[in-house]
């Protein structure tokens, strides 16, 4: 039997602010836009792939410049979050990888292909894309697919529509976005990490930290610069 993937959507679109997919696109095109190294341990790129062209607005940005985002984090995306588990959900106590913004502008950006390190991801597709426009969310049911190829030979497609939120756990199905068709377009998704208790935060691998933060620990991350070394899709 192939082993399926699932998600699970929340139709957010009557209950954000009028004013959200401005205010995150106003934040994104300040995203951090260059070629990103692949991620130790989690990725799923060929071998001959080391570095991946995109955008990401850290963590740090989106706390700082869209409260309200992180505010649902913590908050209402949290407990939707909770509603496809049955064990206790907990958004990130660390607040370097909690919540960013991955962000693709044009047709050379796209994002890695790789795995989840925490238990269950959610994501809120901040822009809508036609079909055939490229940006899809595409999952492997092979868990041992390791390039884009073995991903898209046999897989599950989520086309984004903004201000759905859609929750999966992304361990064991690798998955990558594809990239846009046309020159002029953007991707915005936001990115949450969350954890449960019998996978907790602290089971995050030590070396996806020090190679994103140059450090394994969180603390004193005020004044620590982030190297932004990279992060997987799902941060
Ligand atoms: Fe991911």
């Amino acid at each position: 039997m192939p082993s399926g993937f699932r998600w699970t959507t929340f139709d957010l679109t009557s209950s954000l602010s009028r004013d959200w997919q401005q205010e995150i696109a106003a934040t994104a095109a300040d995203a951090d836009f260059r070629e990103f190294p692949r991620t130790p341990i989690l990725s799923r790129e060929g071998r001959d792939v080391q570095r991946i062209y995109r955008g990401r607005v850290h963590a740090a940005e989106v706390r700082q410049n869209l409260p309200w985002l992180y505010g649902l984090y913590r908050g209402r995306f949290l407990d939707l979050a909770q509603e496809v588990s049955d064990e206790p959900v907990m958004a990130a106590r660390d607040d370097r990888y909690g919540i960013v913004l991955n962000v693709q502008r044009g047709t050379e950006m796209r994002f890695e292909c790789h795995i989840d390190s925490n238990p269950l991801t959610g994501l809120l597709f901040c822009t809508d894309h036609l079909a055939g426009a490229g940006g899809e969310l595409v999952f492997a049911h092979d868990p041992d697919a390791t390039d884009v190829e073995a991903i898209e030979q046999d897989r599950s497609v989520i086309r984004p529509h903004a201000g759905h939120l859609i929750v999966f756990d992304g361990r064991r199905h690798p998955h990558y976005a594809r990239p846009l068709v046309s020159a002029s377009d953007v991707r915005i998704v936001a990115v949450m990490n969350f954890y449960t208790e019998s996978y907790p935060e602290s089971t995050r691998p030590r070396d996806l930290n020090l190679h994103r933060f140059g450090r394994v620990s969180g603390q004193g991350r005020a004044s620590e610069p982030d190297h932004g070394q990279l992060g997987s899709a799902c941060s």
